[in-house]
């Protein structure tokens, strides 16, 4: 490996958002990671969407959810976020005097990218007696504008929480939001934001390859559009997926989701087929270009320099921590 002082890996983090220098293909990342992880006290949580080498080594591997009841519960001293900037800034949020690592700071997310902050303030202003909930795909700066936040595993209970006479703002995720207005009945406002991957699927496609395999189940996520929810037989978070796939005793699922999970799901049901959803467009795939903007090489590199690391404005992070600290309540109070 090339030898660079921290000011230069610094400089190079400030160009490029990751540390771009070479690795030697000779190292065995595997063993170098482990080694890290004793040496510097450190934890790695990485989100099912991850390549499968980083998922191996992951320390924890879990949806959003787990993802942040690990991050508030470790008493490592580093915590290297394989996944994307919302979610290495919530465990920042919840772990202010630790050190966040992102392999890739721009690794981020369309979802949270399609609700800045300042429109969705004058959005949130001109309903003042609404209460916010945010889906956890969002910037700090969205969730220090939130009353709760929820991700796709808690979201029902979340939005059922809130009384019957309190109207809602439900954001960015429209398509997750029409879901939960069709699930509890709560007529919620959306904000008009959606995710790029979830988004791509071909009901037309999915809709032929059922015909092809006929005993396959459609499993989808909640941030599909409704006539692919409509037409699914079970619809998750990506832990619940998983969990599906484990316990239904079908033996072929088309998964409409990001394809990082089939990792997991194959690992879990050797004997069971994972046929990734098509998308509509036929050069384009289910990968998140966002999730997989992380390699191996860049985790190694951020945890020997321990760069890019997560830093925010401690008045931020104090106003984002609130609604994420009752996401949390909420999720302990229903067992999640
Ligand atoms: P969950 O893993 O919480 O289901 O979220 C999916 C997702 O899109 C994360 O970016
Ligand atoms: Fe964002 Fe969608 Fe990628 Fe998840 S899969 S990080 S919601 S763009």
């Amino acid at each position: 490996m090339e030898d660079i002082n921290i000011a230069s890996a610094k400089e190079n983090v400030g160009r490029a958002g990751f540390l771009d220098v070479e690795v030697d293909p000779q190292l065995d990342l595997f063993r170098e990671i482990e080694r890290l992880k004793k040496e510097k006290n450190a934890i790695v949580l990485a989100h099912y969407y991850q390549e499968p080498d980083i998922q191996d080594v992951a320390d924890y591997i879990g949806d959003s959810l787990g993802l942040a009841q690990k991050a508030e519960k470790t008493d490592a001293d580093i915590i290297v976020f394989a996944g994307v900037h919302f979610m290495a800034e919530t465990a920042k949020i919840l772990n202010p005097h630790k050190k966040v690592l992102l392999p890739d700071l721009k690794a981020g997310c369309s979802l949270a990218d399609s609700a800045p902050p300042p429109l969705f303030k004058r959005f949130r202003d001109q309903h003042p007696d609404h209460v916010v909930i945010s889906y956890i795909n969002c910037s700090a700066g969205i969730k220090a504008l939130s009353d709760i936040i929820c991700t796709s595993s808690n979201a029902q209970k979340i939005v059922e929480s809130v009384p019957a006479d309190k109207p809602i703002i439900f954001a960015p995720d429209k398509n997750l939001g029409a879901y939960l207005v069709k699930k509890t009945g709560r007529d919620m406002l959306l904000w008009n934001g959606a995710c790029m991957v979830h988004e791509i699927f071909s009901l037309e496609k999915i809709t032929k390859l059922k015909v092809r395999h006929p005993k396959a189940k459609l499993i989808a996520h909640p941030e599909c559009e409704e006539p692919i929810l409509r037409i699914a037989d079970y619809i998750g978070s990506t832990t619940g997926l998983l969990k599906y796939t484990q316990q239904d005793d079908a033996k072929e699922y088309i998964v409409a989701t990001e394809t990082g999970i089939l990792h997991q799901m194959e690992k879990a049901s050797p004997h069971k087929t994972f046929i990734p959803a098509p998308p509509d467009n036929g050069c384009a795939c289910n990968d998140c270009p966002h999730m997989k903007l992380n390699t191996l090489e860049k985790l190694y590199l951020c945890m020997e320099y321990e760069l890019p690391e997560i830093t925010m404005d401690e008045e931020l992070r104090v106003a984002a921590k609130k609604p994420i600290e009752r996401m949390l309540e909420i999720s302990a109070k229903y067992g999640l």
